[in-house]
């Protein structure tokens, strides 16, 4: 039982390492998360430092996940082990150790760990998520669509019930974590991609 414990710990830990806050002070000695939406993530860090400097962060939060995942299933059979890594990473994202527990809403990091996990169900919702990034402009929505859609792929599929019951408690995280775009959205003033407002901090 000692190692899927220090795999968990691990994974907290390896989704702690916040990218975006840690590019935004490299690259322009700033605070990420007091500019634009205030959220340490790839679509904040697409607006304040840009493209590339997103793309990294995308690429490295979701590595966070596909890594703990990884780990899980490294140390042990039961995928159980491997799910709950993906949430402690997640959890080590939104809720990071390293940065006084400010951190991001957990998309890219959500998408690694459900690309290891279930990667038909994830590439389905990914389809979905894409096409409505595209159509609406909303990246939160489409990080909502994704959220929601990947536990009902999974189902659809007929993945190991430990792998379901962990999507549908990362869809309800997700949920959670964009309560505030969810009001936006609602409200009709969620910041579109392409615009440079990005909210308050
Ligand atoms: O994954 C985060 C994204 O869905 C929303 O980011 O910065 O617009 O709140 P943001």
């Amino acid at each position: 039982m000692t190692l899927p414990i220090l795999s968990i710990i691990g994974s907290y830990l390896i989704g702690s390492i916040s990218f975006s806050v840690l590019f935004a002070k490299w690259l322009r000695g700033i605070d990420i998360r007091q500019h634009g939406s205030g959220n340490a993530g790839a679509t904040n860090t697409l607006r304040i430092l840009g493209k590339g400097p997103a793309f990294c962060v995308l690429l490295l939060d979701a590595l966070k996940g596909i890594s703990a995942v990884l780990l899980g299933y490294l140390v042990s059979d039961a995928s159980w082990v491997a799910v709950v890594c993906g949430i402690a990473a997640i959890a080590g994202h939104n809720w990071p150790i390293f940065f006084r527990f400010r951190g991001g809403k957990g998309i890219a990091t959500t998408i690694g760990v459900l690309a290891v996990l279930a990667f038909w169900a994830a590439l389905s919702a990914s389809v979905f998520a894409i096409l409505t990034i595209v159509w609406k402009r909303y990246v939160s929505l489409g990080s909502l669509v994704f959220a929601f859609l990947t536990p009902v792929f999974i189902w659809l599929y007929k993945y190991d019930s430990s792998i379901f019951l962990g999507s549908v408690l990362l869809c309800l995280f997700a949920f959670f974590a964009h309560r505030n775009n969810i009001v936006k959205l609602m409200k009709g003033t969620e910041n579109r991609l392409g615009s440079s407002k990005g909210g308050e901090a």
